[in-house]
C-alpha cells in the first residue's frame, strides 16, 4: 500500500486475516529505514526509556519525552499508522489528565494513537480518550508499568482464574472502544483465545503465533540491548557487530593516520 495507513486499514488486515507488522521506533533514521521496508504500524514505545535512555524501567518515562521522540519518528513522514505509548503517570491519576496527555501526544507529538496499559480498570480512560477522538491501543497481559505489583517480568495468565481475568480485560477494552489491543507475555493458547473471541486485531508480544499481529522492540531485533534478553525476542541483525566494527576501524585510521585522507580533506 503506497498511502497513509490508518486504523481502518489495520482493521480490515485482521478481517482478511492478514498479518499486522508492528516495530518500535523512537527517531528518524530508524523510522524511515523500517517504513521503507513496509512495516504496518510504528509504536514509540515508553520501552524508549530502557533502550534507548538507559533507565532500569519504563516508569521514569515522561510526556514531554514521549512528545520529543514522537515528533522526531513523525518527522520522517511515515505511511505506517504512528502510535505513542502514554508513560507511567500520564493516565492513571484521573481521566482529565488521561485526556490531556493523550491530547499532548497527538497535537505536539504527531501521534496518530496512543496506547495504554492496563483492562477493565482502565476501560473508563479509554472511552474518554477514544470519545475526543484519539483511537487508543490497550495493552494487557505483561504490563512493564505495573512491574512493581508484578514482581518482576513474569508472564500473567498461567492459571485458570488469571487466563479469564485477562479474557475479561480482552473484552472490556474492546468494548471501550480500543482498535486493538496488545497482549504482552501470556501464555500461546490464551493469545489464541482472546483472538478468537475478539473482533478487534491483537496484537502479540511474547504472546505465540496465533496473534494477528506481531510488535517487537527494534533495539532487540537488531542485538542493540544487551541488558535483558527474554525467551521471546528474536534477533534478526547484529548492529551491535556492525556499530563495533565501523567504531573500531575509526579509531585506528585516526590514530595510525590513515583517516582523513587526501580524498577526505578539501584542496
Ligand atoms: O514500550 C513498548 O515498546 C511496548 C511494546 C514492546 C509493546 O509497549
Amino acid at each position: 500500500m503506497n498511502r497513509k495507513k490508518t486504523i481502518l486499514d489495520i482493521q480490515k488486515m485482521k478481517a482478511a486475516g492478514e498479518k499486522i507488522t508492528v516495530l518500535t521506533s523512537y527517531d528518524y533514521p530508524f523510522t524511515r529505514i523500517m517504513d521503507d521496508c513496509g512495516i504496518d504500524m510504528i509504536l514509540i514505545g515508553d520501552s524508549v526509556g530502557v533502550v534507548f535512555s538507559g533507565y532500569d524501567n519504563t516508569l521514569p518515562v515522561t510526556v514531554d519525552e514521549m512528545v520529543y521522540h514522537t515528533r522526531a519518528v513523525v518527522r520522517a513522514r511515515p505511511k505506517a499508522l504512528v502510535i505513542a505509548d502514554m508513560p507511567f503517570l500520564s493516565y492513571q491519576t484521573d481521566v482529565r489528565d488521561a485526556r490531556l496527555n493523550a491530547g499532548r501526544l497527538v497535537k505536539e507529538g504527531g501521534a496518530e494513537a496512543v496506547k495504554l496499559e492496563g483492562g477493565a480498570h482502565v476501560a473508563d480512560t479509554i472511552r474518554a480518550i477514544v470519545d475526543m477522538d484519539i483511537p487508543v491501543m490497550a495493552h494487557i497481559g505483561l504490563t512493564p508499568q505495573s512491574i512493581h505489583r508484578m514482581g518482576g517480568y513474569k508472564v500473567q495468565g498461567k492459571k485458570e482464574e488469571q487466563a479469564q481475568r485477562l479474557l475479561d480485560d480482552a473484552k472490556a477494552v474492546e468494548e471501550a472502544g480500543a482498535f486493538a489491543v496488545t497482549l504482552e507475555g501470556i501464555p500461546l493458547r490464551l493469545a489464541e483465545r482472546i483472538t478468537a473471541e475478539l473482533s478487534i486485531p491483537t496484537i502479540g508480544i511474547g504472546a505465540g503465533p496465533h496473534c494477528d499481529g506481531q510488535v517487537l522492540v527494534i533495539h532487540d531485533i537488531l542485538g542493540l540491548c544487551e541488558k535483558y534478553s527474554p525467551k521471546f525476542v528474536k534477533r534478526y541483525g547484529d548492529a551491535n557487530a556492525l556499530i563495533t566494527s565501523a567504531v573500531s576501524s575509526y579509531i585506528a585510521e585516526v590514530k595510525k593516520g590513515e583517516f582523513p585522507d587526501e580524498g577526505h580533506s578539501f584542496s
